[in-house]
């Protein structure tokens, strides 16, 4: 049941309007609040008019604006994609088009087609998924490769950090080897120690690195994105393993 909660004192302006929902059968407390606050999400409410298929598109879009990632006809690769509004934001922002595909994405749930992006239904873990990516890609590099994945939790704490460090891992070795020169990667991140490595990591493949927390990103949610920019080329950075100190 919705319920418009006007209070007390008279009328109130549509900002004061907040939808509270009683508990219904069947329906779990958590469940409840998770549904009140989708309905009263202002980026939940956004993304609906500007034809966004997710809230998140906002976090890449808020990061864009800070970091300047995209440029018209740049290539972009959407690891972890569906429901697609990362890959919504990217395909506008390069002025991607059905003709020009532009960017590339992939998860391995089904997504609803997107004009000017090629969607790959695929586990990226997998072995070959570097490869299909890269001939999706036309055998063309990227200019930005892009992350928003995480593997749903196990409620094991140490086996969830371990498998969402392996995760941003691969993804930054993926990026380490499609990107162009100067090329750009955004990954999602947690809280959590062993990501000082990663951050290590990037900093010797890539000019600058960024901790950022878009305000779209829910502020008691651990999530965070790490932004690398300037990527140096392979043949400029020092190998995987040869610690710098
Ligand atoms: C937070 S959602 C991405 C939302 C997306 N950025 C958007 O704006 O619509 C994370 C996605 O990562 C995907 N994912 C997680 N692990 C993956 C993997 N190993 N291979 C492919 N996709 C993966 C999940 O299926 C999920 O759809």
């Amino acid at each position: 049941m919705v319920d418009k909660a006007l209070g007390t004192g008279g009328r109130k302006s549509d900002k004061d309007l907040k939808i509270r929902l009683k508990t219904a059968k069947g329906r779990t407390t958590s469940s409840t609040k998770w549904l009140q606050r989708q309905l009263n999400d202002p980026y939940v409410a956004r993304a609906r008019a500007e034809g966004y298929r997710s809230r998140a598109a906002f976090k890449i879009k808020e990061i864009d604006e800070k970091h300047k990632l995209f440029k018209k006809g740049q290539r972009v690769v959407d690891l972890g994609a569906a429901p697609g509004g990362w890959s919504q934001v990217a395909a506008r922002a390069v002025g991607s088009t059905a003709e020009n595909p532009l960017v590339v994405g992939i998860d391995y749930l089904d997504m609803d087609p997107i004009a000017g992006v090629v969607l790959l239904k695929k586990d990226f873990t997998e072995e070959d998924a570097p490869d299909m990516l890269f001939a999706a890609m036309g055998g063309k590099k990227a200019d930005v490769v892009i992350s928003d994945m995480a593997w749903p939790t196990t409620g094991h704490r140490p086996t969830d950090h371990l498998r969402i460090v392996h995760l941003i891992e691969i993804a930054a070795d993926f990026a380490i080897q499609v990107l162009n020169p100067n090329g750009s990667f955004v990954a999602k991140v947690f809280q959590g120690g062993t990501e000082h490595e990663l951050l290590h990591m990037l900093k010797r493949h890539f000019r600058s690195t960024y901790h950022v927390k878009p305000p779209a990103s829910r502020k008691d949610s651990a999530e965070a994105y790490l932004v690398a920019k300037g990527f140096k080329g392979e043949v400029d950075a020092a190998p995987r393993g040869d610690d710098e100190g």
